[in-house]
């Protein structure tokens, strides 16, 4: 049966902008987020707001058709990742209605993108078989320019042939320019070596509230807001994020006064600024260049599951270069040393956040994630000649520390549940071994077997003699003492 052609139209209708609303949502919404900031917390970049899909419809035709290989830089963050080509999948009129849609939503007003536009691009990309760079697309479709928040920028240029920052009311200015962009630049300056600079403006904030201010340069650098230094970077050093600072100022809506100061010794000469609203991703730029903006961590807790605990061995603050960290489900940690064969911080709440660990080189010590630390001992806490020989993990995946002694072996099991920490330690055999319970807190007994040891309340049962002074320590003969620990 042949359709009438009346009916063929009525069947594949034109494509209207709520089309493209789910069409969004179905094929890119999981990576840039329904609400095009990004998903998963802003990992994908964002679409609202972003320059790529503003201006020449072109450039983010290009990116849908044939994908995006990092890096790319988006609303003054680096993004190094790789989004897949959508071109194979996605008939032009559909293409066309997603990113009209896009470039109209979320604060974005760009004009409507038409099928035929699309079709234009994809025939002449035919040959096309990777994806953009960000770099092959800004040749091709530059951005337009940054409007920064300073304004009546004026640039001063001064010789200076020290790594400090010179008393800029001495010096006499080489240059004085107007930056009509209201962007810093160390290349505006008459040379490359030995020189200072000074940006004189007004800055605006948007609305009320904290804001941090993001400073990097090789060499030094300072800004000044309201006539008083925010932050400042000293001595001489490239800028690569490694010496960038923050400073923070609480300000009202409106404009005030800004200076940048600056001095370049030799090497490379940068200098980057930006800011943002506490808490906003991503920086506005107050400078040509992009530099000194590190990745925002989320945090990663690491937590028990499945009601065991969750041991994590790594660098922990407070405690020595090989701790053995535990958190049992039922809100208590411990970081053991196994340098001092001894439990030396006790914590309750989240165990740990790691990441540091995780993002950045792992050398970051992690500080307890919770409450109530108590930093029991900072020394060995067994006699010397003992020797740490590991762990064993019980079904619940309690840990029992073991060391040796000769022949002696001590076992040191821990166990949580509701607010109490049970730590068994035994010994086989032979002499009686000296064991420090703590070196930071002497012991109080409140009566027989139970007394204070600083914050906590500690009850001692078992085969072995106390001593109350400071060290604490408890002379272990063979069999076991149980020391439960409760916080007060
Ligand atoms: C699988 C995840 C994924 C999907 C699906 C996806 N993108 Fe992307 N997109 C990315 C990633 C990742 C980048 C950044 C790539 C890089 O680092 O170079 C990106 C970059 C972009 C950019 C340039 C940067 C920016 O934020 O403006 C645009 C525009 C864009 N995508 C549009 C779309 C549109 C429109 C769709 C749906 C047709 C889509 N993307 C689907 C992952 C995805």
């Amino acid at each position: 049966m042949r359709v009438p052609l009346l009916w063929a139209f009525l069947l594949c209708p034109p494509l209207t902008a709520q089309d493209g609303a789910q069409l969004y949502g179905l094929y890119c919404g999981a990576c840039h987020g329904a609400d095009g900031n990004g998903a998963t917390g802003g990992q994908f970049p964002p679409l609202a707001g972003s320059p790529w899909v503003a201006g020449d419809e072109e450039r983010a035709i290009r990116i849908v058709l044939h994908g995006l290989h990092g890096p790319v830089n988006v609303k003054g963050r680096t993004y190094n990742l790789e989004m897949p080509p959508q071109g194979a999948m996605l008939p032009d009129d559909q293409i066309a209605a997603i990113l009209t849609h896009v470039r109209s939503s979320w604060g974005n007003a760009s004009p409507a993108v038409a099928p035929a536009k699309v079709a234009t691009i994809r025939a002449a990309q035919q040959q096309r078989k990777t994806p953009w760079t960000a770099e092959e697309l800004l040749r091709d479709f530059p951005l337009p320019l940054e409007k920064s928040a300073l304004s009546q920028l004026i640039s001063r240029s001064y010789e200076w042939s020290k790594p400090e920052m010179p008393d800029f009311s001495t010096l006499q200015a080489l240059n004085t320019e107007e930056e009509h962009d209201g962007l810093l630049d160390a290349a505006d300056a008459p040379r490359k070596e030995h020189f200072a600079m000074t940006w004189e403006g007004t800055f605006t904030a948007p609305q009320e509230g904290s804001y941090e201010f993001l400073l990097d340069a090789d060499d030094g650098a300072a800004l000044h807001l309201d006539g008083k230094k925010l932050v400042e970077i000293t001595g001489i050093g490239p800028a690569n994020g490694g010496r960038s600072k923050i400073g923070k100022i609480d300000l009202k809506a409106g404009s005030i006064p800004f200076r940048a100061e600056y001095y370049e010794f030799t090497g490379q000469e940068a200098v980057s600024a930006a800011w943002r609203l506490k808490g906003q991703k991503g920086w506005n730029w107050l400078s040509r260049e992009h530099m000194g903006a590190r990745p925002d961590l989320e945090p990663i807790p690491i937590e028990p599951e499945n009601g065991r605990a969750v041991i994590y061995r790594n660098f922990i603050t407070g405690t020595t270069p090989r701790a053995i960290g535990v958190g049992f489900p039922s809100g208590i940690n411990l970081a053991y040393s196994a340098d001092h064969l001894a439990p030396e911080i006790l914590w309750t709440g989240p165990f740990l956040d790691g990441t540091g660990k995780w993002l950045e080189r792992g050398t970051n010590p992690s500080p307890p994630a919770g409450d109530r630390v108590v930093k029991c001992s900072s020394s060995p806490a067994l006699p010397a000649g003992t020797r740490f020989r590991g762990y064993e993990l019980d079904p619940a995946g309690n840990p029992t520390f073991i060391s040796t002694l000769g022949q002696q072996i001590i076992r040191d099991h821990f166990e949580a549940s509701g607010g109490t920490l049970t730590r068994r330690i035994s010994l086989n055999s032979g002499a009686p071994v000296r064991v420090v319970i703590s070196d930071a807190f002497a012991w109080e007994l409140t009566n027989d077997q139970t007394g204070k040891l600083g914050p906590l309340e500690l009850h001692i049962e078992g085969a072995g003699t106390l001593s109350q002074g400071k060290p604490f320590t408890l002379d272990l003969t063979p069999g076991t003492v149980t020391l439960t620990y409760r916080w007060k």
